[in-house]
């Protein structure tokens, strides 16, 4: 091929991919081209087409550098590193995350809600997450049905569960019943019957469905052994959306804490593809682990403290406060306390985040749901005075690059308000949410056909080799 035969194509190829580009763009109005009520037949026609997208993109781009590895990056964490594709959210440092295109505030807006309802129903973003596209209220109410139509958990696991010792934390109990699931797995019973690859998505797709389905009944169930002497839940209501039934197996009835769970279960799904849970469920997906089982690794990771476990470490850490300095807490005895927390080598949990460096908008918008419905709560306030004093220390303490509150700072004071009091139980809630991420980003795994996962790695002795070249080169 000659040079200007080259350059040709290759402008031809920029045009197109900007064209793409365009088509995912951050613009915040509303892409809504199918009108199936069925997800998957939606997905059926999107899908060969991104196929195709993807393999011309790489066949034409798939040199083009995207980043460098530093020996810093491969100690810390690999932070800052671009080594991952996930096609259903992108998280910016300044701006927060973005749910295919659409920020929060846009995502409240454009998503269809509960009749009477305020907040956008889940199922909404789900489909969002799914096809990139904005559904119409007929394609949620289709995925309300879908979901409450395969709602049933199997015996074993209501067996499993009651067996627990009340010890067991509920995010170990979550986590072993989602393993467990697999009983159901539709992928890994195709698998062993030597299914075709090109039909993984579709059985991915399956799965994914029924486990999010499931998720409401077993998360009810862990709740009620540990807390209500072990009276099940109530069965699913059939006309009832996802967040309704699932707070109402917790044993709630006040619509406006049905509206905040719509609101949680929609703003905790997803926060791009690098932090701990969702990497851990793609990875644990690549080695062709059913759903069941790679969701399940997911919630290991969620459990941790520097991850979805700090919601349960705020409540903790803030009651320890309020028990030791008591009711009308003024600035400056919060400040000693803070500075206390950091002396005594602790972090002060629900601040800072390896991505972004602004306060996280799911932060922004619990506040202001809080501010609208509960605006006088004491809990409430201690919170909103936290708020005003942790950044500048943990600025004057020069340590964490983002001094602002996360999502898990203020979703346990509203829990509490509506007497969802169990701390321990909160990262259970955020697992339910996050399955519609991880699990939209899997079904996108599947269907282009990504493989196993296997960074390379090295010793300290290999590395330095590697160091001692490059700097001999300068
Ligand atoms: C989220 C978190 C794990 C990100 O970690 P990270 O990317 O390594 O963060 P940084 O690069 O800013 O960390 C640099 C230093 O600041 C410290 N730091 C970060 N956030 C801090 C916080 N909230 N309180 C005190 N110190 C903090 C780190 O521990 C680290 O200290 P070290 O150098 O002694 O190891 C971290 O900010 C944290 O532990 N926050 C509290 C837990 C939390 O809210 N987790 C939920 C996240 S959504």
């Amino acid at each position: 091929m000659s040079r200007s035969v080259r350059t040709l194509a290759k402008i031809k190829g920029i045009i197109k991919l900007n064209q793409g580009a365009i088509a995912t763009s951050t613009s915040g109005s509303c892409r809504q081209a199918s009108s199936s009520t069925n997800l998957k037949d939606v997905l059926e026609k999107i899908i060969p087409e991104k196929q195709k997208e993807v393999v011309e993109f790489r066949k034409q781009f798939g040199n083009t550098k995207v980043g460098e590895v530093t020996i810093d990056m491969m100690y810390g964490g690999m932070r800052g590193i671009r080594g991952l594709v996930t096609e259903t959210s992108v998280l910016d440092p300044d701006e927060g995350i973005r749910f295919r295109g659409y920020s929060i505030p846009e995502c409240q807006k454009l998503l269809p809600k509960a009749p009477g309802g305020n907040e956008p129903l889940p199922e909404g973003l789900f489909w969002l997450l799914v096809t990139g596209e904005i559904p119409s209220q007929e394609q949620v109410n289709a995925i309300t049905k879908e979901w409450n139509d395969r709602a049933d958990i199997p015996n074993h696991v209501i067996t499993m569960l009651n067996n627990f010792p009340s010890s067991l934390h509920p995010m170990s109990q979550f986590s072993a019943a989602c393993t467990v699931m697999n009983s159901e797995s539709k992928f890994a019973k195709a698998y062993a019957e030597g299914v075709n690859k090109s039909k993984y998505w579709e059985l991915c797709y399956e799965d994914s469905m029924d486990l999010i389905a499931k998720l409401p009944t077993v998360a009810a169930i862990i709740y009620r052994n540990l807390y209500k002497e072990g009276n099940p839940p109530d069965p699913i209501d059939k006309k009832k959306d996802w967040s309704w039934n699932y707070t109402s197996m917790l044993g709630f009835d006040n619509p406006e804490f049905v509206e905040l769970m719509r609101l949680y279960l929609t703003i905790h799904t997803d926060h791009e593809g690098g932090n701990v849970s969702a990497h851990a469920v793609h990875l644990v997906g690549s080695a062709l682990s059913d759903p069941y089982l790679s969701f399940a690794a997911g919630m290991n990771g969620l459990a941790g403290p520097l991850h979805g476990l700090a919601n349960q470490e705020v409540l903790v850490w803030t009651t320890k406060l309020q028990e030791s300095l008591g009711g009308e807490v003024t600035d400056d005895q919060l400040r000693e306390f803070i500075w206390n927390t950091l002396k005594s080598g602790q972090v002060v949990p629900g601040y800072g985040h390896a991505v972004l460096r602004k306060t996280d908008p799911r932060y922004t918008c619990q506040r202001e749901f809080a501010l609208k419905h509960l605006p006088n709560d004491p809990l409430f306030k201690l919170v909103a005075q936290i708020y005003k004093v942790v950044p500048d220390i943990l600025i004057e303490q020069g340590k964490a690059k983002n001094p602002w509150p996360n999502v898990d700072a203020h979703s346990g004071v509203l829990l509490q308000y509506y007497g969802l009091k169990e701390m321990n139980y909160y990262t259970v809630m955020f697992g339910v949410s996050r399955a519609l991420g991880v699990l939209a980003s899997l079904i996108w795994d599947r269907a282009l056909g990504l493989p196993i996962e296997r960074p390379k790695s090295f010793d300290t002795p290999q590395l330095k080799k590697i160091a001692v070249a490059a700097a001999q080169k300068k």
